[in-house]
């Protein structure tokens, strides 16, 4: 971004008089990642990636950093591994570097040398825990250590226009800081994320000051490296087995698109005073309450019943329009019904019983039927005037009208 009154020229300056132009984006090669960053890389941001360690971030830096050293100076600094690693894993997963350097170093200072000698466009810092600077005599890994060179690095960004990929571990609580205590010196932060034992891997925004949040970009890992998934609803729903209870099938929208999941429940007698109630993908407040709103509302109990629910893909309800799907999924289970096949639901639940409208419904709606869905359960207001074709829409206002369709 070519600011007028950037650094080292303390002026206010009145916006309405700013001549601001868009730096050009560059593109990574891999459209699902270009859509989490808002677009493609902006020169001179600094780009957080966290993620468990194993879950693929330096591969997939490697393949991004390939690509663009097609038409761009790129480095490639490795904390962690030595070149000679990079390199054979490179060649056992056939990526191509294409003309990717790679400087295998820890010192902040002598990493600064290299990048003011070679003026590399994009440099990814692989990882941030692992470099250290000589002004602090901490260990390397530590709060203060991750910060102070993660400030320079990002500095040394901004000044040189130069865009600074930061790999950070997530770390258990210890000796190591996560990438939580950098999030607020980025520009944007990425978290890479998968389900063990998937090979599907999730990116997604969680801030990013040249775009939007809540993107999600899907990979697929396979033997020779990444791959981008282009449609990942067809990916989230492709091992559903035919009616089985306590399977309810939703349309998130996931930034700007939407993305069918699957969320799943079981419901069984509990052992223990407390019953349990246990979520993977949504938050456990939220299924109490919508619990609450079963029991008060629906006259559905489930205090005796331990409640587990799992939102399969290692996708995160993060929109109240699953409200209806987990609700169904719990009922369903508790009575052993499946529900049918071809139906797809979404909604929000209010505390007084309501079924709420949520945005986009003619979206949601339309990428249910384009995988085949027949039938929709929606709030009231989210169907289309014209209807979608082919399908069948039942538009509802309160639970009770849910849990009757349901049953019928
Ligand atoms: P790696 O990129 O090293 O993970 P991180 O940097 O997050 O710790 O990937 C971990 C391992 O997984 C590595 O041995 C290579 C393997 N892998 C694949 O086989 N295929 C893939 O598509 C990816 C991304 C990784
Ligand atoms: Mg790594």
């Amino acid at each position: 971004m070519g600011l007028a009154g950037g650094p080292g020229q303390s002026q206010p300056v009145v916006l309405r008089d700013l001549q601001v132009t868009e730096a050009a984006r560059l593109p990574t090669g891999l459209t699902e990642f270009d859509r989490v960053l808002g677009g493609g890389l902006v020169p001179g941001s600094a780009v957080l990636i966290g993620g468990d360690p194993g879950i693929g971030k330096s591969t997939l830096l490697l393949q991004t950093m390939g690509r663009l050293s097609a038409q761009r100076r790129v480095l490639y600094i490795s904390g962690e591994e030595s070149v000679g690693q990079v390199g054979l894993r490179a060649k056992r997963l056939s990526v191509d570097c294409g003309q990717v350097p790679v400087l295998a170093e820890t010192a902040v200072e002598r990493i600064a040398a290299v990048i003011e000698a070679h003026r590399p466009e994009v440099v990814v810092v692989d990882s941030i825990q692992t470099i250290y600077t000589e002004l602090l005599s901490s260990a390397p890994g530590s709060v203060s250590q991750v910060r102070e060179c993660a400030a320079q690095l990002v500095r040394l960004g901004k000044v040189t226009q130069m865009a600074v990929f930061l790999v950070g571990h997530v770390t258990k609580e210890g000796a190591i800081a996560g990438p939580r205590v950098l999030e607020h010196m980025v520009d944007t932060v990425l978290y890479f994320e998968g389900e063990t034992g998937s090979r599907f891997r999730v990116m997604r925004a969680v801030k990013n000051r040249f775009g939007a949040t809540g993107e999600l970009g899907v990979f697929a890992m396979t033997e020779g490296g990444l791959k981008e998934v282009k449609s990942p609803s067809a990916i989230f729903l492709s091992h559903r087995s035919v009616q089985t209870p306590g399977s309810a099938v939703c349309v998130l929208r996931e930034g700007s698109r939407p993305l069918l999941v699957e969320v799943q429940a079981l419901v069984d007698e509990t052992a223990l005073a407390n019953p349990r109630r246990v979520t993977v993908g949504m938050e456990a407040n939220r299924l109490a309450m919508l619990l609450a709103v079963l029991h008060r509302h629906g006259g559905i109990a489930t205090g005796g019943q331990d409640v587990f629910v799992n939102v399969v893909g290692g996708v995160r309800l993060s929109e109240t329009a699953g409200d209806l799907a987990v609700v169904l999924a719990v009922l369903s289970s508790l009575c052993g019904r499946p529900l049918a096949h071809e139906l797809v639901v979404f909604g929000e639940l209010g505390l007084t019983g309501e079924v709420r409208p949520v945005p986009h419904g003619e979206e949601r709606l339309r990428e249910a039927a384009k995988h085949g869905f027949k039938r929709a359960i929606v709030p009231c207001h989210n169907a289309p005037k014209g209807g979608i074709a082919g399908m069948e829409i039942v538009q509802v206002k309160t639970l009770q009208e849910a849990l009757a369709a349901f049953k019928g």
